[in-house]
């Protein structure tokens, strides 16, 4: 998990946008120099028009690399996403990044990564599974939303998905999905999870993995101003390494964190 050591400021083009569901767009931009630094679990800080509204750059994962290319998975909730998804190929936003540590791929102390996401949260899952892929590490997908049309799963391989509803896959949340996979043999010996998701699930999560002795990394959100450790807009408070609590910047220390500093 080490934090990017060459960032780059990009005017780019986007070159393709792709809306796959009702509020969510894939929208791929030429970055060269983000798309040579980056790693599973980076994101990127865009200016998303030349406006001063909205003043501040928006925070995205990095969805997928390809070539000079990254792609960016853009949730419509307020007005910086619905400019970005409303957008259209050939517009130029200003890109910085690649940002924030990455998921621990370097050291592979397990049998089996499990990718465990829900809703937006699915969206750095296609890099960092490539990434496990290339190194020829086992993999699974667990992908939750409330609804089947909250499943990201485009692109995905090696997908079990869970809806609230039901209305797709498992019927439950997906630590209950992932319970079952456990429980069932369907994953065994050493596992190693890796999450994003709402908050609120990251800590079930960690939780979940606290008490089987399942190592996890977690992928968490919050408000984020600069990106880069300047505006202090993104403190998040977590444990330490003696059970206490500490504040950090989740730009520069995060967004990836042991999940052990995640639970109650
Ligand atoms: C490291 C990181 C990676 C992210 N990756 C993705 C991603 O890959 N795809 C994606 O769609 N979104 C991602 N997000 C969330 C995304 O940045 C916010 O949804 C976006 O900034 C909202 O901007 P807006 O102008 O559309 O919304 P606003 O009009 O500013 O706010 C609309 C609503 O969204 C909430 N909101 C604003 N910023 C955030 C935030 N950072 N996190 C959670 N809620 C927020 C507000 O509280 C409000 O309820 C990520 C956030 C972080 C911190
Ligand atoms: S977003 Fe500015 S310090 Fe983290």
């Amino acid at each position: 998990m080490n934090p990017t050591s060459s960032i780059a400021d990009i005017r780019a083009h986007i070159t393709d946008t792709c809306s796959i569901g009702s509020d969510v767009s894939v929208i791929s931009l030429e970055c060269p120099a983000i798309a040579a630094n980056a790693r599973p679990g980076n994101f990127v800080n865009v200016k998303v028009n030349e406006s001063s509204q909205p003043l501040l750059r928006r925070p995205f994962c990095i969805h997928d690399v390809r070539g000079n290319t990254i792609d960016i998975m853009v949730k419509n909730v307020g007005k910086g996403t619905n400019l970005l998804c409303e957008s259209t190929c050939g517009a130029s936003v200003l890109v910085l990044g690649p940002l924030g540590n990455s998921f621990g791929v370097d050291t592979v102390e397990f049998d089996t990564a499990l990718l465990v996401s829900g809703g937006i949260g699915t969206a750095p899952m296609l890099f960092l599974e490539k990434t496990l892929a290339a190194r020829g590490v086992p993999f699974m997908n667990l992908v939750g939303g409330r609804t089947r049309t909250d499943l990201l799963t485009r692109g995905l391989s090696n997908c079990r998905t869970s809806t609230d509803d039901g209305s797709e896959g498992f019927h439950g949340n997906v630590i209950e999905l992932l319970k079952q996979q456990i429980q069932s043999g369907s994953v065994t010996g050493r596992l190693k999870v890796f999450a994003c998701g709402p908050n609120a699930m990251l800590k079930a999560l960690a939780r979940f993995c606290k008490e089987r002795n399942i190592p996890c990394e977690l992928s968490l959100e919050s408000i984020m101003g600069c990106g880069v450790g300047i505006c202090y807009g993104c403190m998040v408070e977590l444990n330490n390494a003696d059970g206490e609590k500490e504040t950090i910047l989740l730009c520069r220390e995060g967004p990836v964190i042991d999940g052990q500093r995640f639970t109650a």
